[in-house]
Order: C-alpha cells, then structure tokens, then sequence
C-alpha cells in the first residue's frame, strides 16, 4: 500500500473537494472514556467552503468530537471521513498528506511558551516539510502579516503577547501549512467583544480570501451570527440541528431554544430581534 503517489519529498495531492461537497463526514460516531460514552452515534457533514459552528453545553463532547476527527482521540465505532479519506485506512505517509491538510487552533495551550511566535509558526513547516531557513522566515512573516499582527511579534516570546494577539499567533501557526480546512475550539473565549469581534472577522475575511472550510466550536452567538454559514448543535451525544442560525433560533426544540433564546441570548438582542421578547 505504501504509496506509488507519494516518492520521497513528493507532495502527495489528491483533487480539492468541490464547494458545497461534504469536506468532513462522521457518521454514528461512538466515542468513550472507560464507563462513559461521551459521543452516542453522531453524524455530521461539513461542506467545502463553510463556515460551521458547533455549539453545545460544556463537557458535552465538542472537543472530543474535534479531536476525534483529527484522529487524536480512538473511536469505539462509527467512521469519519476527511477529503474523502478513511484517516482508519491510510497507511502512514497517506495520513501525514492528511494532516498537512488542516490547521487546527486548539482549545488549550495555544502557542508553546518557550518558542518564540516565529518558531511556533514555523513549528509544524519543520514537521511536514523541508525548506529552507529563509524561506520559512519569510513564511512566517507573511502568516504573521495575514492574521493583523506586526513583523516585530516575531520574534517574541508568548509571554510578552496579550491574549488576543496569542490567538492571532496560533491562528497564524495553524495557517502555517496553507490548509483547507481550519478547525477552531472556541477562539473567541477569553476576549473583549471588541476583540471577539475582530477575531470573528478575521476569520471571515482569511475563509474567503483562502477559499477554506472552517469548523468553529464555539459559545459565541456573536460569532455564530455574523460568521457561520451553518450551525450544528450537540445534546446528549448526538447532533440534534443542522442549519442556518435563523432555524437554530426559531426552533422549539427545548435545548435549542433555551440556548438562543435564553436570558443571555436576548441580552445580546439576539432571541429578541427574531422572536419577539417573550420567545
Ligand atoms: N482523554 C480523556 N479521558 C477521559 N475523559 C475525557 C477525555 N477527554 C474528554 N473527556 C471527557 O469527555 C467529556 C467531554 O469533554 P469535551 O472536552 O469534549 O467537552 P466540551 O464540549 O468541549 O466542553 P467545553 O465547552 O467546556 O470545552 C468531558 O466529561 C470530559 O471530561
Ligand atoms: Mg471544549
């Protein structure tokens, strides 16, 4: 099986998923942790060239789901495809073609504290591929430019950053491979709404000037507002909605419409506008 597609140094390219075209497929996904089975048969598709928010109560599964995907975390059952690809069927250098594919901003420990931003973002150009010093400095630049930052944060440490431009930076590492998809736990937490708000468009403008799909788990419902194409919302270990916010908003379904429609919801004017006061 070992690939004739990919000779030593060789890119391996398989054709770009059309717009539109599911990018990721998960279906009956069944993921545990010794007694407790966190994900109970959830099926999701994202499509090239979207934006999707996935929302969900804390400690339902929305990381786990993310880092299932990324094959980080073993499933009991079910499959998970990316670009069309089983990551269980692909051989080693197959799943490293995968990888380079995606960008992944995590939820925890953005950057690594005892590198410098440029050799964070360089970080994973060591990993998958081989180029030179200059060229990767000049990468890095350009990614640090991209996500709004100045060419001087390169060389700081993340400790000298403040929290906003800490995600900018792991934003910029996660671009570092020029993916196609960007998959983003909860980007936003942590800043101003100022700041979430910048960050929100940022993502825009990178989705469309990039042409990327992107898988945003998010609390935001700023952000799941004003940036996602799509909304897909987890309960109890399954997806119980896929759609544009404006159904997520106008459905009974309790769940749904506690989180949309809630107190906090129409503080930020946002049940309200759609559904009158009341909800
Ligand atoms: N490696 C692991 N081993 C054991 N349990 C885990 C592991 N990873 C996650 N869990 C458990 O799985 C559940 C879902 O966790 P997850 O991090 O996916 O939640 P989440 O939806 O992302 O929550 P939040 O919104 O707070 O980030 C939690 O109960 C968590 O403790
Ligand atoms: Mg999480």
């Amino acid at each position: 099986m070992l690939g004739k597609a990919n000779g030593s140094g060789q890119k391996f390219e398989p054709d770009p998923i059309p717009p539109g075209e599911p990018i990721i497929r998960v279906r009956d996904l069944v993921v545990g942790f010794g007694e407790r089975t966190i994900l109970k048969g959830l099926s999701l598709d994202v499509k090239a060239g979207e934006i999707m928010g996935f929302v969900g109560a804390s400690g339902g599964g929305k990381s786990v789901l993310t880092r299932t995907i990324l094959g980080l975390v073993p499933k009991r059952s079910g499959t998970v495809e990316v670009f069309g690809q089983d990551l269980d069927t692909a051989d080693y250098r197959q799943r490293q073609a995968l990888e380079r594919r995606w960008g992944v901003l995590f939820q925890q420990g953005a950057l690594f504290s005892s590198l410098t931003v440029k050799q964070n973002i360089q970080f994973p150009m060591r990993e998958y591929l081989d180029m030179s010093p200059r060229l990767m400095d000049e990468i890095a630049i350009a990614k640090i430019e991209m996500v709004g930052l100045q060419p001087d944060v390169a060389e700081k440490a993340p400790s000298e950053l403040s929290g906003g431009m800490i995600k900018r930076a792991a934003l910029a590492r996660s671009l570092a491979l020029d993916p196609e998809i960007l998959f983003l736990d909860e980007p936003t937490s942590g800043l101003d709404p100022i700041g979430a708000g910048e960050f929100d468009d940022l993502i825009a403008t990178l989705q469309q000037t990039l042409g990327l799909t992107v898988f945003m788990v998010t609390h935001d419902l700023d952000s799941l507002h004003t940036v996602c194409d799509r909304v897909a919302a987890l309960a109890d270990g399954k997806v119980i909605a896929v759609g544009p916010i404006e159904s997520m908003v106008a459905s009974d379904h309790p769940w749904l419409s506690a989180y949309f429609r809630g107190k906090r919801a129409r503080a930020a004017g946002i049940g309200a506008s759609t559904h009158g006061a009341g909800g």
